[in-house]
């Protein structure tokens, strides 16, 4: 198994350019299902999560193509509408194909996802509304069995702005037999994207990027010809790799306005960033204050940016008090960081982080997760030591090639077959 090795301590500097969003790739792969013929996708990551959405595609009779980072996906109807507990155990977001294929073919049988380390994740949000509109789902030996001859539109109030939950009925709803308005959805750029991926194959949706969606149902759409958004929670860890080392970085091909939470966090800390139409430059400070985050949807600060953010935190001076409130259960990275000399105190979801510029020591460390991979590379690069993250296949499930992007800016990083 891979491991990265990194000898931090050296200021990164230079311009790197961000890749397409796994969150906003996954969904428009998966509304792909809502048409048949032959999907273009440009601007597709290589991942790990993408290789198994291809896998769940191919194993529901769709053929996709790669060259670089155009994604063909050819789609046919199924024999039978099933995605396998292989397949959906490996991706959670694999659910999000349940909207799509009982819209179009009238029946799905997905398996449930299961727990994950971050937190429990229920799939409550994404089956409900669908009962309201018009399914008949039950649970059966761990799977969702879904039917329904037309989904008929309806007025449905989301308890909480989930994410998937949203573009899981937003699909669903494009296919719908007249009007759907979604209240309390979620407002993230990936779900912005997923609307103007829709609208593009004829589907008629508005209000996306605020909390109310309507959507009027058609009777059939046309394959998808879309590039993916730039990845902001990429770019966010990039500016955050350049923070932490007091590197002078220009990231490139991003869009500020979808880092606003972040970009407001590292301004208060001391950081001067500048912003361009679509690039974000972040200026080399040698002491930076402590700041406080609490998560929240988008557009608060995000979850997904919390452990990077964290091992910034570790060497301001000052505490910083951090609190997740989006995951039960996304601080693993703090007894990582500890190994490593971090002093942070943690309490169910409010950590403590004690500020101790220079207090990290290089350590053998293990990612937990994805992001939490990610903070303990930020966390190596700020240390003379070396640090050697192991488990590392959670990295390549959301970050495509993130060694070699930070070796491109300065840092002594690489990859190692344990
Ligand atoms: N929730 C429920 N019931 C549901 C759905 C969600 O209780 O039916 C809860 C979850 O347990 C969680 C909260 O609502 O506590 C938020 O979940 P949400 O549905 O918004 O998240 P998601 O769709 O499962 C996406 C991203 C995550 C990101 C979250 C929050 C994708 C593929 N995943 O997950 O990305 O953290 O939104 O922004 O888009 C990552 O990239 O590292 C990652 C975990």
């Amino acid at each position: 198994m891979d491991v990265i090795v990194i000898n931090g301590g050296k200021a990164l500097s230079g311009t790197v350019a961000a890749s397409g969003s796994k969150n906003a790739a996954l969904p428009l792969l998966f509304a792909s299902l809502l048409a048949e013929g032959e999907h273009r996708f440009d601007n597709v990551p290589r991942l790990k999560d993408i290789d198994s959405t291809e896998l769940l595609l191919n194993h529901l009779n769709c053929k996709t193509h790669r060259t670089g980072h155009q994604l063909a996906v050819t789609v046919k109807a199924p024999e039978d509408p099933v995605a396998p507990y292989e397949i959906v155990r490996k991706m959670r977001a694999s659910i999000l194909c349940l909207g799509p294929l009982l819209a179009r073919y009238g029946k799905a049988k997905v398996s449930l996802p299961g727990g994950c380390a971050i937190g429990s994740r229920p799939i409550n949000l994404h089956i409900e509304p669908l009962q309201q509109l018009g399914a008949h789902i039950e649970i059966e030996n761990g799977y969702v069995i879904a039917e329904a001859k037309r989904l008929v539109g309806e007025r449905i109030v989301f308890d909480f702005a989930t994410v998937g939950g949203t573009e899981n009925i937003m699909m669903a709803a494009s296919l719908c037999r007249g009007t759907t308005v979604l209240e309390n959805v979620a407002r993230e750029p990936e779900i912005v994207d997923l609307a103007c991926c829709l609208r593009g194959m004829g589907a008629q949706i508005e209000g996306e990027g605020t909390s109310v969606i309507t959507i009027e149902g058609v009777n059939e759409l046309k394959p998808a010809q879309h590039s993916v958004i730039p990845d902001r929670i990429e770019a966010g860890t990039l500016l955050l790799a350049a923070a932490i080392t007091g590197g002078d970085v220009k990231v490139v091909q991003c869009v500020p306005a979808d880092l606003h939470a972040l970009i407001n966090k590292l301004s208060d800390c001391g950081f001067e960033i500048e912003t361009g139409p679509d690039w974000v430059q972040i200026k080399a400070c040698h002491q930076w204050q402590s700041i406080d985050i609490d998560t929240a949807p988008h557009p608060g600060f995000p979850t997904d940016l919390q452990a990077q953010f964290m091992a910034l935190m570790t060497q301001a001076s000052g505490a910083s008090v951090i609190t997740e409130k989006i995951f039960e259960n996304r601080f693993m990275h703090v007894q990582e960081l500890a190994r490593m000399g971090a002093n942070i105190s943690q309490e169910t979801q409010v950590a403590v982080v004690h500020g101790n510029k220079g207090g990290l020591s290089g350590a053998p460390v293990m990612a937990t997760d994805l992001r939490a991979s990610a903070c303990l590379i930020l966390a190596g690069l700020a240390t003379a030591g070396e640090t050697v993250v192991s488990r590392i296949y959670h990295l390549d499930r959301g970050y495509e090639n993130l060694e070699t992007k930070l070796a491109g800016l300065g840092a002594q990083i690489e990859r190692r077959s344990a």
